[in-house]
């Protein structure tokens, strides 16, 4: 029977391939800008607007790629026996794309190789087509264990780590430097290449709704913390500004801070004598939560940043704020009861969050990060009230931004004492034998959030 020509059929939309080729355009993006994967992901989602189900795809794609990066370059060096800078860009991308779906999705072969050459010929790469197909047969020949096995011949132990989690081998050491046993390490590093629940927070004097407790689970540390699934604007107390997305870490240093300033470890004249101030404080997520805080305490509050966005955005949560640098705060020296200094830093306490961070950070960066961290240390301690907290925060693990730091601060300035800050984080959680509090998102499921709390000797105890 003759077919009828003239019945055209509806064009189907291969979603799983225009995913792919989304995730390709936006790892190229990131590449050829030395774009942020937080940032283009996010704006290329909203140009092209896709359904829940392939957003998600589309960001697995994008974020794990990134992550095991290392790893991948490894495998697609060996597999095409060419060197990485040797491979065009798109076909290189096209490449790791298909390394993450063969070796960590398991995709199926023909399905992932089939759209590897598709991916190709869309992007204009048709010369490619032959090696791309090869190289990703070749890569689809072994698992990802005996890709692992091959590439860790003749390497020692670290190097091997730096390909299996694929991680720069510096930060594997700097790990190392802090947990002391490779077991530690291979648990924290396999944390960092897995996405993080999105964890909301109620701001104090707010409650979560019966609806929003129902749509979303309890978390591990706090009962103020909910683990929420989806997009996060669905809870009213998201959408009204009573409560924020901010990871427990975050909740758990800035609570201790708090804690901390109304125990009998706080300013002898207690919390309310002069203000609580948040030296480095933009975006806002612990200024949202210190600021009430402060006000529970009849205290005053001030939030300052030297970056007029993040200025910008701090007023969402306070409207307590200043544009300035706390290197010269306008704040009367020995005046502030309370102070939080959640310094700038490397961020290599939140690698699970940013998966390019780990190939953008360098270890030269460091010293400098280290150096302005403890200038600003030093002028809180200037503007601390005797008896008064400083909280000094970093969202990392390293130890020269933190326990470094700490011995450094306590070395320069005799009139500090640390305090047990054990004490005001949650009873059941493993936490190493000293005062300072380093956490870690394989131990404790948050970010690598570091808290030393300070205390300036009350004034008849400075002698
Ligand atoms: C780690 S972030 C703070 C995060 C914030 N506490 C929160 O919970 O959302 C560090 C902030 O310090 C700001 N900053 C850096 N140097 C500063 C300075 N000299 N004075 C004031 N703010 C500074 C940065 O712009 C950045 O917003």
């Amino acid at each position: 029977m003759a077919r009828n020509l003239n019945k055209r059929r509806p064009e189907r939309i291969d979603s799983g391939f225009e995913s792919r080729n989304l995730a390709l355009g936006v790892l190229l993006k990131i590449e050829a800008h030395d774009g942020y994967a937080n940032l283009v992901l996010p704006s290329e989602l909203r140009r092209f607007p896709l359904e829940a189900r392939n957003a998600a795809f589309v960001t697995e794609l994008v974020y794990g790629t990134l992550r095991k990066r290392l790893f991948y370059d490894k495998v697609i060096e060996s597999a095409a026996s060419r060197k990485i800078g040797k491979i065009d860009r798109t076909p290189l991308n096209i490449l790791r794309i298909t390394a993450h779906q063969l070796l960590t999705l398991q995709t199926p072969p023909h399905a992932a190789v089939d759209s590897a050459v598709r991916l190709v010929v869309r992007n204009k790469s048709g010369s490619a087509s032959g090696f791309v197909n090869a190289i990703s047969r070749r890569i689809s020949e072994k698992s990802e264990s005996t890709w692992i096995d091959n590439l860790s011949e003749g390497l020692n132990e670290l190097e091997k780590l730096s390909l299996e989690y694929a991680h720069p081998q510096w930060i594997v050491e700097k790990y190392l430097e802090r947990l002391g046993d490779m077991e530690s390490v291979k648990r924290e590093l396999a944390a960092n290449n897995v996405n993080p629940r999105t964890t909301g927070v109620i701001y104090p004097g707010h409650q979560w709704s019966r609806q929003s407790l129902s749509n979303s689970q309890e978390s591990h540390w706090s009962s103020s913390c909910r683990y929420l699934e989806g997009n996060p604007e669905q809870f009213e107390e998201i959408r009204n500004a009573h409560g924020g997305v901010q990871d427990q870490g975050s909740f758990l240093v800035a609570q201790a801070l708090s804690l901390a300033a109304s125990s009998e470890d706080g300013p002898e004249d207690g919390p309310k004598v002069g203000i609580w101030v948040d030296l480095c404080a933009g975006p806002g997520g612990k200024a949202a939560l210190l600021s009430r805080w402060a006000g529970h305490s009849s205290a005053n509050f001030l939030a300052l940043e030297i970056s007029e966005h993040r200025a910008g955005l701090l007023t969402r949560m306070t409207d307590q704020v200043v544009i300035a640098d706390s290197l010269k705060a306008p704040i009367r020296p020995g005046s502030t009861s309370v102070i939080l200094l959640d310094a700038p830093c490397s961020g290599l306490g939140a690698l699970r969050r940013r998966p390019d961070a780990r190939h953008r950070k360098k270890p030269e960066e460091l010293a400098d990060l280290a150096d302005l961290q403890r200038k600003l240390m030093k002028a809180a301690v200037e503007l601390l009230s005797a008896g008064g907290i400083l909280g000094y925060v970093t969202c990392s693990p390293v130890g020269e931004e933190t326990t470094m730091n700490r011995d450094w601060l306590l070395e320069q300035e005799k009139n500090l004492e640390l305090l047990d800050a054990r004490k005001y984080m949650p009873k059941n959680m493993e936490l190493a034998e000293n005062f300072d509090i380093q956490l870690w998102p394989g131990l404790h499921g948050t970010d690598a959030m570091y808290l030393a709390l300070f205390r300036k000797k009350p004034s008849a105890a400075i002698g």
